[in-house]
């Protein structure tokens, strides 16, 4: 797979044109959803290499990342004549950069995109590290190949148009990015004053957050560059991710939850396994399961629901054979990919989820 470069950009406009002379292409089709093509669009609508750009849009949030969407946009695609030495921008959250990056991927066998991560969430996550793809048969992301974006940009400057919710969901990433980096990082996170971010959107709170995105960027462009195609560690970005993805596609029944709380209340499962299995401190789960309980609540499950839960993450992508797969931690920064739990153990820590 081709390396990913991402952009902090001080400056989109400038940096955009950039990117865009630095790859050939013969037509520019940029992919927005409702929201973004919006809020976000007119920032680089005005910009000389995009007045030829062709503007394919679809409907917004993680319900439209389905196979009619990217059926739309390879449709659009082809009426636009889009060939195989055309460039593709995908301009918005985890399901445009996912979904657009999948078209693109695969359209003509595949043609170069650049991602513009307009979430929290997209910017420390879903639009880094080559992952596309769409939800199928009722699981999220079932579909998709792994391809590097040319080029992934990043500017804060979209934070400001987030709310309060949406800045909590890609913070559940960066907590994450934390947990299996360094007890330094993970401190640094739980001590930031995020309640602020998003209410009031200041200008300190914002850079501040800026700083410590730049920080979790940097550990998810580690460990993807190590192993693009998750053989290994890789797996260290799935803590939180077996139960969350159970917790995200329960709730999709019930009232959905945004990615990042999910991972939230996965990581609170996950973390009291870790406790059990492989020695990680008390203490240290205590503080961050706090945390999580201050900021993000709780979803409210009963033991009725522990089998569909239970059979939901025996579906999860990253099984192997017929036992579930965690990524658990011996402590901070102490990843310990390919651990399995017994239904037994998996019941005792929804318990603690649901007591804590
Ligand atoms: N979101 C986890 C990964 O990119 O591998």
């Amino acid at each position: 797979m081709k390396p990913q470069k991402v952009i902090f950009s001080q400056n989109l406009p400038t940096t955009l044109e950039q990117a865009v002379s630095e790859c050939a292409h013969d037509r520019l089709l940029v992919l927005v959803d409702e929201t973004t093509r919006d809020c976000c669009l007119p920032v680089v609508s005005n910009l000389s290499c995009m007045r030829e750009a062709q503007v394919i849009t679809i409907g917004a949030t993680d319900t439209h990342k389905t196979l009619e969407s990217l059926s739309h946009v390879w449709s659009e695609m082809q009426q636009m004549g889009a060939t195989r030495h055309s460039l593709m921008i995908n301009l918005g959250g985890g399901m445009v950069t996912d979904l657009g990056g999948f078209a693109a991927s695969t359209f003509k066998r595949g043609i170069p995109y650049i991602n513009i991560p307009t979430t929290l969430l997209s910017m420390v996550d879903a639009s880094v590290g080559g992952k596309t793809g769409i939800n199928f048969g009722g699981l999220k992301n079932e579909i998709g190949v792994f391809n590097n974006a040319h080029c992934v940009i990043i500017d804060t400057t979209f934070l400001r148009t987030l709310d309060h919710e949406n800045i909590l969901s890609g913070y559940a990433e960066m907590l994450k990015h934390g947990l299996i980096d360094n007890e330094e990082h993970w401190a640094e996170l739980l001590n930031n004053p995020i309640d602020t971010i998003g209410t009031i959107g200041t200008i300190d709170t914002i850079d501040h957050l800026s700083h410590l995105l730049a920080k979790s960027v940097a550990v998810k462009q580690h460990i993807v560059t190590e192993d693009p195609t998750e053989k290994g560690l890789r797996k260290a970005l799935n803590l939180g991710h077996t139960a969350g993805h159970a917790f995200e596609s329960y709730a999709l029944k019930h009232k959905p939850v945004l990615h990042g709380y999910a991972v939230a209340y996965g990581l609170v499962v996950e973390l009291y396994l870790c406790c059990v299995k492989t020695g990680f401190p008390q203490d240290k789960m205590r503080q961050t399961v706090n945390f999580i309980k201050e900021h993000y609540g709780r979803m409210t499950i009963t033991c009725d629901d522990y089998p569909y839960l239970l059979e939901l993450m025996h579906h999860d992508k990253k099984n192997q054979g017929s036992g579930i797969n965690f990524t658990l931690l011996g402590g901070i920064g102490d990843i310990r990919i390919n651990q399995t739990a017994t239904e037994e153990e998996i019941k005792d820590a929804l318990d603690f989820y649901r007591e804590y």
